[in-house]
C-alpha cells in the first residue's frame, strides 16, 4: 500500500514537470500524439481517432501514470540503446570512440504543407553528448488518413560511426489487445494469412532472402484492437513497408499490455557506416488507421496508392496476350507471330512476350542459360525484336517483353566476363537459386549495365509498349567485390543492393516515363510500396487456379488496389472453366496465357465478349472503391463489389470456392455497400457463358437501400460458380 502512494506520489510530481512539447501529427480522421517529458526525451502518447478539440492533449500525460524504474520510457518516439532503454531498441550506434550508446533528446519540429492534402512534419532528436542527429519524418495524407513515415541518421561526429539499428518508426499502441494479421506465402502460394493475438514478449517478422525478399513473408500486416477487426467494424492498422529487401517488423507487448511496434530494414548483416557529415536514410513505413473497419482501412490505402505510389496509378491500363504458359522457352519468329492473331481475335491491346527471346553461346532454351546475355537468339528470332514489333503493330496490337535485368546464370557470357559484378563468395562453392546467381547492384558499373539493358531495347524499338521486369533469386552467397575492393564494409551490401535498384529504375522511369512495367518476381516474390513507385502493376501469383486466386487476391486486395494486380487466365488449372477464371481475373488487371487458336468455339466467344465487358467496366475495377463483401473463409463463397466514384454503377463478383454440399450455396443475399441509398438500380448477370440463361431478372429495379440492407442473392452454387453482376443506375 505504501508502495503505491508512494508511486502515486511519484507520478504526481512527475506530471508537474512533464509535458514541455505537444506534437499532434493529424490526418482528417486519425493522430499520433508525441510529448516530450522532463528530460527532454520524445514520448507517443496518443495513436488513434482524433479529438475534436486537440488542446485536450495536452490532458493525456497526466492519465499515463508510468513512473519509476524505466517503465516510463516504452512509450519513446524513436527508442535508442545503451543508456535508460531495456526494451527493444529503434537505433543503435556504435560512436567513432567505439562507445556503444545513444540518448536521443527532442531540438525542435517543423510543418510543411506540400499541398491541401499532404502535411510534412519533422522532428530533430540529438544526442547530447555525440552530437549526432536523428530526424524523424511523418507526412501525412489527410484525405486518405495515411501516414508515411521514415528517419534520417546524419553523423556529426568527427569520426565514422556505425549504425547497427535503424528502424523507420517505432509507434506505441496503447490497448487492452492486438491481434495481427501476418502473412506467409512461397512459390504459387502467395499472401497466406494468419491471425493471432499478441502475447506479451517480442513477436518478429522479418526477410533476410535480400532480392525477392518477401517470397515467404511480405513486408506487410493488418493489426487490430478490441477483437479482431471485421471488414465493418473494428479498430485497425493497416501497414506496408516500403522496401524491396530485407524487412523487420518487432511487435512487442509491454507490461502495460501496450504494444511497442518497432518497423523497419532488417539489421541482419547490414551494419551501415557513416562517415562525418554523411547521413542514411530509412525506408518509408506506410500506415492507415480506421476505426470502421478492415474495409475503409484498406480503401484508404487504395486511394493513397493510386493517387501518390503507385506508378500512373490513376491511369489506364493495357489488356494483354502473354505467350509464357502457351510456349515456355519452345517459340520461334513464326510461332509467334502465329499467336499475334489470337490477341488480336481476343481483342486485348498488347502481345507480350516472355522469357527465352535472348542468348546465343547459351542460348536461353531452358531456365539454366543465357540469363545475362540480352541479345536476340538468332536461331529463334532471326529477324530480331524490330520484326516482331512490326509484325504486331500490322495487326493493330502493341508489343512488350520480358526481362530480368538483375539476375545471371552462371553458363553465360556476362558470368564469363564479369564475375565480379556477380554477388558470389570468391572462395566457396556457389549456390543457386533457380539455376541463377543475382548482379551486384551496389557497384554502379552493374548499374549502368542494368539500366542499359533497358535502353538498349527501348533505343533499337522505340515501340515496345510494355515491360515485365523479373526478378526470380534469392541473395545467396552475399558478397560483393565491388565493396572490397572500395574497402567499405561488406555489410552494405543488402542495404546497397535495394538503393541500386531503385537507381536504376529512377533512371528507367526519367527516361522512358510512359511505359507500364509490371513487377514480377517468380510469381509475387517482392510486391511493396517501396518497388510500386516505379512499376504500374504487379504479378500476383504464377499461380492462376481461379480459386486459389480468389484467396490470394483477397488478401492481397488489403493492401494494394487492383489496378495494380495483374490477373491472367491461363491453363494452370483446367478443371476450372474459362468463365470462372476470365472472371476472377476480371478482378484486376486483365490478361490472358492460353493459345486461342485451341480454344473452343463457345470458349473464345466467351472470351471475346468477356474483353469486351472488360473493356466497359474496368474503368470501375481500377478506380473505384471495393468492397469485401462476402470473405472466402467464412462460407463456401466469396463476394467482391466495385463501385465508382459516383455510385452509378457497379460490378459485383461472386465465386464459389468449396463445393462440398453441392446444393445452393448463396442461400442468402449478400448485402451490397457504397451505393446511393436513395439512387434505384437494375442489376444485371453480364459474362455469361454462350448458350447459359441468367437466373436473374435484370427489368426489376431495386433502390439503393434495399440492395444495401436486404442485399442481393447472386445464386451461387455449383452450377453457377462464378456470377458477375452489373448495378447500373436508372436514370430518369
Ligand atoms: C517467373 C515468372 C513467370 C515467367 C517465368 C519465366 O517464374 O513468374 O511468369 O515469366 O519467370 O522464366
Amino acid at each position: 500500500m505504501a508502495r503505491f502512494f508512494l508511486t502515486i506520489l511519484y507520478a504526481l510530481v512527475l506530471q508537474s514537470v512533464v509535458g514541455q512539447k505537444i506534437i499532434s501529427i493529424e490526418s482528417s480522421k486519425f493522430a499520433l500524439v508525441m510529448q516530450t517529458d522532463d528530460l527532454n526525451r520524445l514520448h507517443h502518447i496518443y495513436l488513434g481517432e482524433k479529438l475534436s478539440h486537440p488542446d485536450e492533449y495536452s490532458k493525456i500525460s497526466k492519465s499515463l501514470l508510468y513512473n519509476g524504474n524505466n517503465e516510463d520510457v516504452f512509450n519513446n518516439a524513436y527508442t535508442p540503446s545503451g543508456t535508460w532503454n531495456i526494451a527493444e531498441p529503434a537505433l543503435q550506434i556504435t560512436h567513432s570512440d567505439g562507445n556503444p550508446s545513444t540518448e536521443l533528446e527532442y531540438v525542435s519540429h517543423n510543418i510543411i504543407r506540400m499541398s491541401d492534402n499532404v502535411y510534412l512534419t519533422t522532428i530533430l532528436l540529438t544526442d547530447p553528448v555525440y552530437k549526432t542527429e536523428v530526424n524523424l519524418f511523418f507526412k501525412v495524407y489527410q484525405n486518405e488518413n495515411t501516414f508515411e513515415q521514415w528517419t534520417s541518421i546524419e553523423n556529426k561526429e568527427p569520426q565514422k560511426i556505425e549504425l547497427k539499428k535503424f528502424a523507420s518508426a517505432n509507434l506505441y499502441l496503447r490497448n487492452n489487445d492486438f491481434f495481427l494479421t501476418q502473412f506467409h506465402g512461397s512459390w504459387a502460394e502467395e499472401m497466406q494469412p494468419e491471425t493471432h493475438s499478441l502475447t506479451h514478449g517480442m513477436k518478429v517478422l522479418d526477410s533476410k532472402l535480400g532480392t525477392r525478399a518477401h517470397l515467404y513473408a511480405p513486408p506487410t500486416f493488418m493489426l487490430s484492437m478490441d477483437g479482431v477487426s471485421t471488414e465493418e467494424t473494428g479498430k485497425v492498422l493497416l501497414a506496408n513497408l516500403a522496401w524491396s529487401g530485407n524487412y523487420k517488423f518487432e511487435f512487442e507487448k509491454d507490461r502495460y499490455d501496450n504494444l511497442r511496434l518497432i518497423a523497419g530494414a532488417n539489421s541482419y548483416g547490414s551494419e551501415y557506416q557513416l562517415n562525418p557529415q554523411e547521413q542514411f536514410e530509412t525506408p518509408h513505413f506506410i500506415y492507415t488507421y480506421s476505426e470502421n473497419g478492415r474495409g475503409e482501412a484498406s480503401r484508404n490505402m487504395h486511394s493513397w496508392a493510386r493517387k501518390y505510389r503507385i506508378y500512373d496509378g490513376e491511369g489506364e491500363r493495357l489488356t494483354l496476350l502473354n505467350n509464357w504458359e502457351a510456349t515456355y522457352f519452345n517459340f520461334n519468329e513464326e510461332k509467334l507471330v502465329g499467336l499475334f492473331g489470337g490477341a488480336k481475335d481476343l481483342g486485348v491491346d498488347l502481345f507480350l512476350l516472355d522469357d527465352g527471346w535472348f542468348a546465343n553461346k547459351y542460348p536461353r532454351n531452358s531456365d539454366r542459360s543465357g540469363l545475362g546475355d540480352w541479345t536476340e537468339n538468332k536461331a529463334k528470332l532471326p529477324n530480331g525484336l524490330g520484326y516482331l514489333v512490326s509484325e504486331a503493330s500490322k495487326i493493330g496490337i502493341k508489343f512488350g517483353i520480358w526481362i530480368e535485368p538483375e539476375m545471371v546464370n552462371p553458363k553465360s557470357e556476362l558470368y564469363e566476363n564479369h564475375q565480379d559484378w556477380v554477388i558470389r563468395q570468391p572462395d566457396r562453392k556457389e549456390y543457386y537459386y533457380r539455376n541463377q546467381l543475382v548482379l551486384d547492384l551496389s557497384n554502379p558499373e552493374v548499374q549502368d549495365y542494368v539500366y542499359g539493358i533497358f535502353d538498349t531495347i527501348f533505343t533499337k524499338n522505340p515501340e515496345i509498349a510494355y515491360v515485365k521486369w523479373d526478378c526470380n533469386a534469392v541473395v545467396y552467397n552475399a558478397y560483393s567485390d565491388y565493396l572490397h575492393n572500395k574497402g567499405l564494409p561488406q555489410s552494405h551490401l543488402y542495404i546497397d543492393y535495394v538503393k541500386g535498384l531503385y537507381a536504376i529504375l529512377e533512371k528507367v522511369r526519367k527516361n522512358y516515363p510512359k511505359v507500364p512495367i509490371m513487377l514480377c518476381s517468380g510469381g509475387g516474390g517482392r510486391v511493396d510500396y517501396g518497388a510500386l513507385q516505379y512499376f504500374t502493376e504487379f504479378w500476383v501469383s504464377d499461380n492462376t487456379a481461379p480459386i486459389d486466386r480468389v484467396f490470394m487476391q483477397w488478401n492481397d486486395s488489403y493492401f494494394y488496389p487492383s489496378i495494380a494486380m495483374s490477373a491472367h487466365v491461363t491453363n494452370w488449372d483446367q478443371k476450372s472453366s474459362i468463365k470462372f477464371r476470365t472472371d476472377v481475373a476480371s478482378m484486376g488487371k486483365l490478361g490472358f496465357d492460353i493459345v486461342v487458336d485451341e480454344l473452343g468455339e463457345k470458349d473464345k466467344l466467351f472470351c471475346q465478349e468477356a474483353v469486351k465487358n472488360y473493356d466497359s467496366f474496368s474503368n470501375i475495377i481500377w478506380h473505384g472503391d471495393l468492397f469485401r463483401l462476402q470473405s472466402p473463409y467464412e462460407k463456401p463463397f466469396a463476394c467482391f463489389q466495385y463501385v465508382d466514384k459516383e455510385k452509378d454503377r457497379s460490378i459485383v463478383f461472386s465465386y464459389l470456392v468449396s463445393d462440398r454440399f453441392q446444393t445452393m450455396y448463396s442461400a442468402e443475399p449478400v448485402k451490397l455497400q457504397g451505393l446511393d441509398p436513395i439512387q434505384n438500380y437494375t442489376v444485371k448477370e453480364t459474362n455469361l457463358y454462350p448458350g447459359t440463361r441468367t437466373r436473374i431478372d435484370e427489368k426489376v429495379i431495386y433502390s439503393g437501400e434495399y440492395l444495401m440492407k436486404i442485399g442481393f442473392n447472386p445464386e451461387v452454387s455449383a452450377r453457377r460458380n462464378s456470377v458477375v453482376l452489373e448495378i447500373t443506375a436508372v436514370t430518369n
